[in-house]
Formats: structure tokens, sequence, C-alpha cells
């Protein structure tokens, strides 16, 4: 039966959250293999407004479980918090299940975050300052605590006393800053473990068990393509991958398990934090984006960096993700232009890319080279079928699924759960 995946095509903040609700009840488990609370997913239900950034968006559809599988690293405080306001919000949030070996984020993760982020000055990445980078750090370099560690106090207090050793000669001795006591993160972890006790098992038998019961499996993924650690445009990239391996290894089910992949991409671009953007806008027509589109961060409230719909970037993704479907969303945001450009190659010191450039310098320097279509004048949110589109809305969205290696299955006309144009069924 299927398991599939959404992730992001382009720089996050395409609309993942808003897709997975468009699946709604069909799916039986939805998954989120990485990242942490770096995401922001916005989910609009009605009046109901969501924003989430551990839990899957799935979890606000009654019946299906939620599982926070080993690829993610979790802050428990956050965790609390998200559970209890939706809680408090009438969502039942009593199916979640958590890896026993998903890695947690601490106090002195998010300590680092910060003052390493400062430390970089000019160079700085623009995290989200959640302590994700250093938590994914520590478990390559296998120093990370586990879910699992909160349950063996002993345990527990090594690692956590093991890992403080250095950082919190980094912390005094390189930053100026406080140390850390490791009694206090312990107390701090443990106090978590009621919370915890009946989420934690094996996610990755549970979904094994349920893809043998022929129940529907869908992947959340955090972040997005050109964010992967190995995909994306490093160093400028979160910690984690957001691609359809990820899926992965970040939840144990094997590679073929993977039926669907669909591609969520913005019918323009956008960027939070620091990292080239070829297709980037300085004059009125990024403000227009920005404006129009609402671009500002669900995390941090940071104004998003607004650009064209980059074609290279989309065949990239459609690529590396094996894209099936693509979920084209805000194509609302883009009516009242006159003309739309879209870029089609990269000019990189007076040579054509179609792709994107192997040197990571060479993208720093691509030079978007443009199409442009016709834009509209109509508003498109109350369009529900193709054929309810204008014209040229219509020849825009044909001209894309053309440049960009797979077929759009869905366009988001506006926020809301009806606000959407279907074109093949996404599971089926
Ligand atoms: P995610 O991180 O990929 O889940 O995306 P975010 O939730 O951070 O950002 C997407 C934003 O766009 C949210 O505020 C959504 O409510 C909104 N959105 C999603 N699809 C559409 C659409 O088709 N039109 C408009 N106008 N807004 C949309
Ligand atoms: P969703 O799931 C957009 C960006 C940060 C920064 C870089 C590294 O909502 O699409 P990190 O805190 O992860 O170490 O920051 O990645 N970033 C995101 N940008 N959407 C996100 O998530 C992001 N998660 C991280 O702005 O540039
Ligand atoms: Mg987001």
């Amino acid at each position: 039966m299927p398991a599939v995946l959404i992730t992001g095509a382009q720089w996050g903040d395409e609309g993942k959250g808003r897709a997975t609700d468009l699946l709604g009840s069909r799916v039986d488990y939805v998954v989120k293999f990485n990242g942490g609370n770096n995401a922001g997913h916005t989910v609009v239900v009605g009046e109901e407004k969501y924003a989430l950034h551990l839990l899957p968006s799935g979890i606000l559809t009654p019946g299906v479980t939620p599982v926070i599988s080993n690829g993610v690293v979790v802050d428990l405080e956050v965790l609390k918090g998200e559970l209890e306001a939706l809680g408090g919000r009438g969502v039942d949030v009593s199916r979640l299940k958590v890896s026993a070996n998903a890695h947690v984020i601490t106090a002195y993760h998010r300590t680092l975050d910060k003052v390493t982020e400062r430390f970089l000055g000019k160079r700085q990445i623009g995290t989200t300052g959640r302590g994700i980078g250093p938590a994914y750090a520590d478990k390559i370099n296998r120093v990370g605590i586990r879910i699992q560690d909160i349950f063996d106090e002993g345990i527990l207090r090594q690692k956590v006393e093991a890992a403080l050793e250095f950082k919190n000669q980094v912390l005094v001795k390189i930053y100026n800053r406080r140390a850390i006591s490791a009694d206090e993160v312990v107390e701090d972890l443990l106090s978590y473990r009621e919370m915890l006790a009946p989420m934690v098992c094996d996610t990755g038998l549970l979904l094994h068990n349920a893809m043998e019961d022929n129940k529907t499996v869908l992947f959340e993924a955090g972040q997005a393509t050109m964010l992967d650690i190995d995909h994306g445009t490093y160093p400028f990239v979160t910690s984690s991958n957001a691609t359809a391996g990820g899926a992965s290894t970040g939840s144990g089910l094997p590679p073929h398990a993977l039926t669907r992949v669909i591609s969520v991409i913005k019918a323009y671009t956008t960027r939070v934090g620091a990292g080239p953007f070829p297709t980037e806008l300085f004059d009125e027509s990024g403000d227009f984006l920005r404006k129009q589109g609402f671009e500002f961060g669900t995390t941090t409230g940071r104004p998003r960096r607004c650009g064209w719909y980059d074609a290279p970037m989309a065949r990239f993704s459609a690529r590396i993700n094996g894209v099936t479907d693509f979920v084209l969303t805000k194509l609302d945001v883009l009516s009242g232009l006159e003309t739309i450009p879209v870029c089609v190659a990269y000019d990189v010191n007076g040579v054509r890319h179609e792709e994107m450039p192997v040197n990571q310098s060479d993208y720093h320097h691509a030079v978007p080279i443009y199409e442009e279509f016709p834009g509209w004048t109509e508003d498109i949110t109350g369009a529900r079928k193709f054929e309810d589109l204008p014209q040229n809305a219509q020849d825009y969205i044909v001209a894309l699924e053309k440049m960009s290696g797979s077929r759009i299955s869905a366009v988001g006309v506006g926020p809301e759960r009806e606000q959407v144009v279907v074109l093949h069924d996404l599971l089926d």
C-alpha cells in the first residue's frame, strides 16, 4: 500500500502543511522524519489557523496517527507546549507516537546555535536559533542524547556530563558564556518522562506493520530540497535531509516503500535566512510578492526574500526527489501582474546553464535568463476547476509544467482548505 512523501521543492514555506491537510483523512499515518521545530507549517481550516513547528500537520485530521520518527530532533519543551496548545483547541493528540531513537534538543544546543551564529557575524547562516544544527552535529559526533536515554537515568547523566565536558569549555573559553549545569539539563529532561512514556515506541516497526496492514503512510518533510544538507545550497542549508531519501533513513521504512513523491512548489520563490538566490527581487516586484503573499516566516516572523519562479530549480528538485506530482501553491498571489517572468536557465559568466551549476560559487553568480508570460487581473481565489482560471493563468500553469520535470496535479488559489484546483488525484 502507498507510502507517500510531501516535500518542498524550493527553500521552504511552499505550503507543505497545507498540502498534507489536502489529503486529510485518506491517510492513516503522518510521519515527520527530519528537522525539528525550525519548521513552521500553517494550516487554515475555516476560521481556525494553526501554526505547527514540531508536530506533523496531519495531527489536525481526526483519526490520523501522527508519528515523530528517528530522523527528527525533538525539543521536549516545544513538544509539550504544542500538544497542550492543540489539546486546548480540541485537537485529539492522544495517538502521537515518538521514536525511542529520535535525538533531543537541549538547552546547550539552543545556546550554541545562537552564539555560533553571532560569532559568524557577516558569514552567518541565519538559522532559526532553535538548536537544530548543534543537535544534529552531536548525533553525527556520537555524543547526542536520544529519547530512550531519558528512561535510564544513569546513562542519561553519563551522556549529558560527557557532552558538556567539552561544550562548557567552548562556551566559557571561546564564547565567554556561563557554563551549563549537567544536573539542570538532566532534571529538565527527566521531567518529560511521564509525558513521553505512552508515546515512545519503535516507530520503524510501527510503520512497517502499518504498511503490512495496507494503511496509507504519509511522510511530511520539514524544510525543503534547497535546504537539504546534501543537495541544497550548502552551507546555507539546514542540518538534515529534507529530500526523498531522508524519509527512508529518517523512518526505517525501506526506499522502495515510497510510491508517490509530491513536491510542493510556489508559483514564485521565497527564502528566509542567508544564501544564494538567483531570482531574488530587490525592487517593487519583490515588495508586491511579499505583501500579496504575506511572506513573513511562520517560525521567526522574519520577512521572506522573494523572487520569480526558477525552472532549473524545479527540474533539480524533480530529479533529486523522483517527483511524481507537483502541487503549485499561491498562484492567486500573482493576480494583478502585467507580465510574469520565469527563470528558464542561468547565465554564469557568459555561459548558459540549463541545470544547477556544479559549483556553489557559480551559483552565487548565476544571472537568471527570463521568459515573460502574460499576467491576469482577475481574482482567482474562487476557482475550483482548471476551466475557472483565466486563459493566461491556465497558460502559465501549462508552461511551468513543461519546464519543471513533472506534472502539476494541484494548484493552490488561496490558503483555505477548499481553495484549490485539483488536476490529478494525489493518491490514486
Ligand atoms: P510550509 O512550511 O511549507 O508548510 O509553508 P508555510 O505554512 O510556512 O507557508 C505557506 C503559507 O502560504 C501559509 O501561510 C499558508 O496558509 C499559505 N498558503 C498555502 N497555499 C496557499 C495558496 O495557494 N494561496 C495563498 N494565498 N496562500 C497559501
Ligand atoms: P518549513 O518546514 C524556511 C532555514 C533557516 C536558515 C537555514 C538553517 O517551514 O519549510 P536551521 O535553524 O534549520 O539550522 O536554519 O534553514 N530554515 C527554513 N526556511 N522554512 C523552513 O521550514 C526552514 N527551516 C529552516 O532560515 O536559513
Ligand atoms: Mg514554513
